[in-house]
Parts: structure tokens; sequence; C-alpha cells
């Protein structure tokens, strides 16, 4: 799988690159990120790569010139490599989730993600390229450069390879469930001691000890998860009738 970022701050991405998991799993070949400077199409004699916005109002919108030179850059590089979608990290876009992040893994695409900067970028853009827009939650960040890191993370640990199945299976979100609590090392935390069927060696004790946990935190933290859980088994069983 392959990534190739457009942004104007291409520097945000040099620890996101450099830094555990994402750095081995780009050693191992396992998916490959580009990061591209916008501002390297602008063809306006002062560099520049936004402007007001027509109609008037605050801050400034990324031209869609220099902009959709770099996507048919991006889109000309990956013409040997397949499928590709073009994504859009953006406030109003579909949020979030596991499913979403499960989804990009498994498709065997590569994604052009275009950060935005300032209010924006200009519309056109979105329409002349069937751009996918993603949110990283109901909120605004000053950038598209942390919620790019933000998606391609949850979507590269995915990945065969990249992390242990393991981790992956009992990981918080992985079937609707939330994570068991976890300890290590010390024994004894002011006071606080690691519960004592964790140190039991009983495999299937413990795993069925984790299993009820999963589910107490779920109810505890994330209820409406639980419910879901319940849907999707009720729908599956009508399916299976
Ligand atoms: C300051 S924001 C622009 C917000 C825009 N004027 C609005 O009101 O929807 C600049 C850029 O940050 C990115 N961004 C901000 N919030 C985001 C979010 N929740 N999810 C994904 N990207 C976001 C987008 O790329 C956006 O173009």
């Amino acid at each position: 799988m392959k990534f190739i970022v457009l942004t104007l701050f291409k520097e945000m991405f040099d620890a996101f690159v450099s830094t555990s998991i994402i750095k081995r799993a780009i050693e191992k070949e396992i998916v490959s990120i580009e990061v591209i400077d916008i501002r390297a199409f602008t063809k306006d004699k002062h560099n520049r790569v936004d402007f007001p916005p027509y109609g008037g109002g605050s801050g400034m919108i990324m031209s869609a010139e220099p902009l959709s030179a770099a996507i048919d850059f991006a889109i000309d590089s990956l013409k040997d490599d397949g499928y590709y979608e073009i994504l859009y990290m953006s406030p109003r876009g579909k949020v979030l989730n596991y499913n979403i992040s499960k989804e990009l893994s498994t498709k065997k695409y590569n994604y052009i993600i275009i950060c935005g900067h300032y209010e924006g970028i200009d519309e056109r853009i979105i329409e002349e390229y069937n751009v996918k827009e993603i949110s990283i939650g109901d909120y605004v960040i000053t950038g598209g450069e942390l919620a790019c890191q933000v998606l391609m993370d949850s979507v590269i640990r995915l990945l065969p390879g990249a992390i242990s199945q393991d981790s992956l299976n009992e990981e918080s979100h992985t079937n609707n469930l939330l994570e068991y609590p976890q300890y290590t090392k010390p024994y004894d935390f002011r006071g606080r001691k690691v519960p004592d069927i964790l140190l039991s060696g009983h495999h299937k004790n413990i795993a069925e000890y984790r299993k009820q946990e999963s589910i107490r935190i779920t109810k505890k933290f994330r209820p409406e998860l639980i419910d879901e859980n319940l849907n999707n088994n009720n729908s599956k069983k009508k399916e299976g009738n």
C-alpha cells in the first residue's frame, strides 16, 4: 500500500515516518509514504498557494491550481500501481472509526491524501476529483496534517505484518469491545496489587477473566457498543435462518 500525502507543511511528517511501528512498517515494505509539497506546484510569481475567499469572509483558501497540479502528479506516479482513492481530511467528512480504517486497510488501493490548511481548499477540487472526505472528529484543528497521520496510523497498524495479530485481536474497537485493563511490573504499586488471576498461569481462566473485564469496561465507557454488538449478532442470526 502506498500513501501520497499532499501538504504545505511537509516537515510535520518527519517524525511520523521515522518513529516506532510506522518506521518499521516502511522498512519492511508493508507500506510506503511519500510526502509532497503542494507549494512546489504553484505557478504564482510570489509562490502563493492561498487566496482570500470569493464573496468575502475571513482567512485564506487553498487555491485549486497548485493543488490540482500536485494531485495530477500523484495520480501519474501511481499509474503502474493499480487502484487509488483520493481522500481529503475534512471536518465535514465521515468520522473516522475502526470500521473505516479496516475497510481502507483491506482494499487493495493506494491513497492520495490532501491536507487542508487555513480555511480549507477550493470546493471544485472535491468535485473534479471525486474526493472522499474523512474527519477525525467533531472539532476543528489547524490543518489536515495531524488528521492525516491519525488516519494513516490507524490503517497501517491493521496491515498484515505491521504488528502482531494477537495485539490486533484484543485491541479496543476490534469486535466492538474495548480492551481489558492491563498491568505490568511492579506487582505492588502503592498498595494496589495486580489481580491474582493474572499470576495464576492458567491461560483459559485468564482469557475468560479478560473477556469479562472487556465487557465490563465497554459497558462502563461505551455502553452503546454493547448494543451495537447485540444488534449485529441478531442480524447475523436472522441471515442464518
Ligand atoms: C482550520 S481547518 C478549516 C476549517 C473549515 N474552515 C471549516 O470550518 O470546516 C483547516 C484544515 O484542517 C483540516 N481539519 C480540521 N479539522 C479537521 C477534522 N476534524 N478532521 C479532519 N481534518 C480536519 C482540514 O484539512 C481543513 O481544511
